[in-house]
């Protein structure tokens, strides 16, 4: 099969790490017989350098004519002087918006042979940990008005429809269905308008899906039990702005933010795969990044996206025996131990993915 991938590398590592990522599709391509063609277009930083703005219209065409998008990060000091509306940040809110990627997928899970990258006392993973967020992606405080009145009072409306509720828990109920049935629903409803909303329909929701088991956890609380027993979670399902800030939490009790992929997916088939760090700026350009959550990203892709699971397997059991050959990069060496470059990680994946 042949398909059609844009590929965003955005700013700092980026097109590090994103180059990993491509050279295991291509290593994946060749073994089972597919052929990925790229398109790239410049978003973020890079975007601005290019031509004057951090989305151009260009790129969302490119985006929109593929059949998936890969995308690095954005982002870094340079541009902090940009109005909020040309930020890189502001890139990665406006595609995802423009490709209707309302669901955002990011999985957390314990990697054996980095268990003692774990922060987390043993007895607290007695349980494991296994779990995957389920993000709302295209509203919330992130999407509304925003304004700053004259005396300096400032305003971000949070929104929430009941429609937009209610498609992002159908994809966490199913998602759910696929896992271990079930579901925790994270808001913050003793206090917010939005959740009270938000937890009336999850409830609607759950009575489509008898199967899957229904907990509801207001967000404060939610972050305190992610680090005091992770393995009570399977799917966590939650708004934007909680998700952002709990899917980081559930990434490094991992071990690295440098391991977590995350598919962010719309009604078609076409969704945007990234690692869910930034773009590091103070490793830029070293070949010192962690490529492991953007391969893992492809792999998210060739699953959720072009429904080639044993492919997605062939890099995900890739990973994990260069893991367990106790190959790493600096952010999952053992203080004091050696470590390899980006592109070394990336080629050690590859040779798996060939022998696998
Ligand atoms: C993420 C990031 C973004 C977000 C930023 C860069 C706008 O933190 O993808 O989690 O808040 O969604
Ligand atoms: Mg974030």
């Amino acid at each position: 099969m042949e398909f059609r991938i844009a590929v965003l590398k955005g700013d700092g590592i980026g097109p590090e790490i994103v180059a990993e990522a491509m050279k295991a599709l291509d290593t994946v391509g060749e073994k089972f017989g597919h052929t990925f063609t790229y398109e790239e277009a410049p978003i973020g930083g890079a975007a601005i350098d290019a031509v004057g703005e951090c989305l151009p219209e260009r790129t969302v065409d490119i985006c929109q004519g593929s059949d998936s998008v890969l995308l690095g990060a954005v982002g870094g000091p340079k541009w902090d002087s940009q109005p909020p509306s040309n930020r890189p940040e502001k890139a990665l809110l406006g595609i995802r918006k423009e490709l209707g990627l309302f669901a955002n997928i990011r999985p957390a899970r314990l990697w054996e042979p980095l268990a003692d990258a774990c922060p987390l006392k043993p007895e607290r993973l007695k349980d494991g940990l296994d779990l995957v967020v389920v993000r709302e992606l295209t509203s919330d405080v992130y999407f509304g008005d925003k304004s700053r009145d004259a005396d300096g009072r400032s305003h971000d409306d949070m929104t929430y429809s009941p429609e937009e509720v209610e498609r992002i828990a159908r994809r966490a109920f199913e998602m759910a269905r696929q896992r271990r049935n079930h579901v925790t629903s994270v808001d913050k409803a003793n206090v917010l308008e939005t959740s009270r909303l938000w937890r009336e329909t999850v409830a609607r929701v759950a009575e489509g899906y008898p199967d899957v088991e229904l907990d509801y956890l207001y967000v404060d609380n939610a972050a305190m039990q992610l680090v005091l027993n992770p393995g009570q979670f399977d799917v966590i399902l939650t708004g934007n702005l909680f998700g952002d800030i709990l899917s980081d939490e559930a990434s490094c009790i991992t071990g690295s933010i440098g391991m977590l992929p995350s598919a962010s997916l719309s009604l078609s088939s076409r969704g945007m795969y990234e690692p869910i760090h930034g773009s590091a700026p103070d490793i830029a350009g070293k070949n010192l990044a962690n490529p492991i959550a953007t391969v893992l990203s492809a792999a998210m892709m060739l699953r959720y996206s072009l429904n080639l699971p044993q492919e997605a397997d062939a890099i995900e059991g890739a990973v994990n025996r260069v893991l367990e050959a106790g190959f790493r990069t600096a952010d999952i060496a053992k203080p004091g131990d050696e470590y390899m470059t980006c592109s070394d990680m990336g080629q050690a994946i590859c040779s798996e993915i060939r022998n696998g």
